[in-house]
């Protein structure tokens, strides 16, 4: 028999900045209709960061963690890794998890690591957290995915900025050593596909072509992307991992999952996936509405209110399944 420790989420957080970005609001500036945005998304608004400070990537993964940490019942120094996911860090150096960790007041020593996954951020971090755990190499670890859009985007561009907006969600994952405890990962799916790389990304602002002053005057650093093939991709590959994460669980079937927390990129892409997985619509988990995609924290963050308010319950089947840029894809199955 392997020998393997089991992994449980023992605490989850989220922040979303202050200010309020509805589609109204959108349309004073660009041509747009709340209308035509709610009926192509499910958005109605986002909430978009403070550029003066306190609302950055880890300042809101300070505030999300630290909510975390209380509902675990745990002091930041209990943390034996810090794994920060998100493609908008406050910094290309250092990590954002190494800052979290001096903001958190960690004196420890910890391992702390940034993950570069997109919207498959979180489950990639909370993956990679599984397998550090299950090893016996660790046994606390802060898994974040927290994301300022808003500085990537064109706000003239109204076929990507109405899509995006802020925000951070962060679990807190250890051992579970409790016999009589069945929370754990069951299963877990981490994929990519490369050859997808032209429907979403950024040409500026790495080693290959840097940020020069005209570039930075100009709209060509923003995000670029390709919403009709990132749509169908989209559904395509949320329905294949999230089949290959139940199927390698052993589960039944779908009916054995109480909820599907899938990555909040376009209601219609959650419907269209649900409607494949023969899932039923109740059971999926969806925050898209009020605060946009958010990268890879709408999977925690959906996630924690689902939780929060009483929706998912301890010892519930969870379905978790992202994609995203890259293409990244990741799916995970957890008894909570
Ligand atoms: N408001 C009003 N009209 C808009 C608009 C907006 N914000 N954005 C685009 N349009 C217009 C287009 O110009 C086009 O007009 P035309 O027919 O005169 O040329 C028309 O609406 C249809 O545009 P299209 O791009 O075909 O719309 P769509 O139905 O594909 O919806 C997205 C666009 C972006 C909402 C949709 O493709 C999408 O959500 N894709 C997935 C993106 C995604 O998930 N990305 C992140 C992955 S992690």
């Amino acid at each position: 028999m392997t020998l393997y420790y089991r992994t449980k989420i023992l605490g989850t957080g989220l922040y979303y900045p202050q200010k309020i970005v509805t589609n109204d609001d959108l349309a004073r500036s660009i041509d747009t209709s709340d209308q035509w945005i709610t009926e192509r998304t499910g958005i109605k608004k986002r909430r978009i960061s403070s550029t003066k400070g306190g609302e950055f990537p880890t300042d809101m993964a300070l505030n999300a963690s630290l909510i975390a940490l209380k509902n675990a019942n745990l002091s930041p120094n209990d943390i034996d890794c810090i794994i920060f996911a998100t493609f908008t860090p406050d910094y290309r150096l250092p990590s954002c998890a190494t800052i979290l960790q001096t903001k958190l007041g960690i004196t420890n020593g910890c391992a702390a690591m940034d993950i570069s996954a997109a919207c498959s951020g979180f489950l990639y971090a909370l993956n990679t957290a599984n397998s550090f755990i299950q090893t016996g190499m660790m046994k606390k670890i802060l898994i974040i995915g927290s994301e300022m859009l808003s500085r990537e985007v064109d706000w003239s561009d109204r076929g990507v900025c109405i899509l995006f907006g802020d925000g951070c969600g962060v679990a807190v994952v250890g051992r579970n050593e409790d016999p009589n405890d069945k929370s754990e990962i069951l299963s877990t799916k981490l994929g990519a596909d490369g050859t997808g790389r032209e429907f979403l990304y950024q040409t500026y602002g790495g080693s290959v072509n840097p940020i020069t002053p005209e570039i930075a005057a100009s709209k060509e650093r923003y995000l670029t992307m390709n919403g009709k093939e990132m749509f169908k991709v989209a559904v395509r590959t949320l329905t294949d991992i999230s089949l290959a994460a139940l199927n390698s669980a052993g589960l039944k079937g779908i009916e054995d999952i109480d909820w599907f927390v899938p990555h909040q990129a376009n209601i219609r892409i959650l419907e269209a996936t649900a409607n494949r997985l023969n899932i039923n619509p109740n059971k999926v988990v969806i925050n898209i509405e009020d605060y946009a995609n958010t990268s890879a924290a709408t999977i925690p963050t959906a996630f924690h209110q689902a939780v929060s308010d009483g929706r998912i319950k301890r010892g519930q089947l969870i379905l978790l399944s992202a994609f995203g840029g890259g293409l990244t894809s990741a799916s995970t199955v957890l008894r909570y």
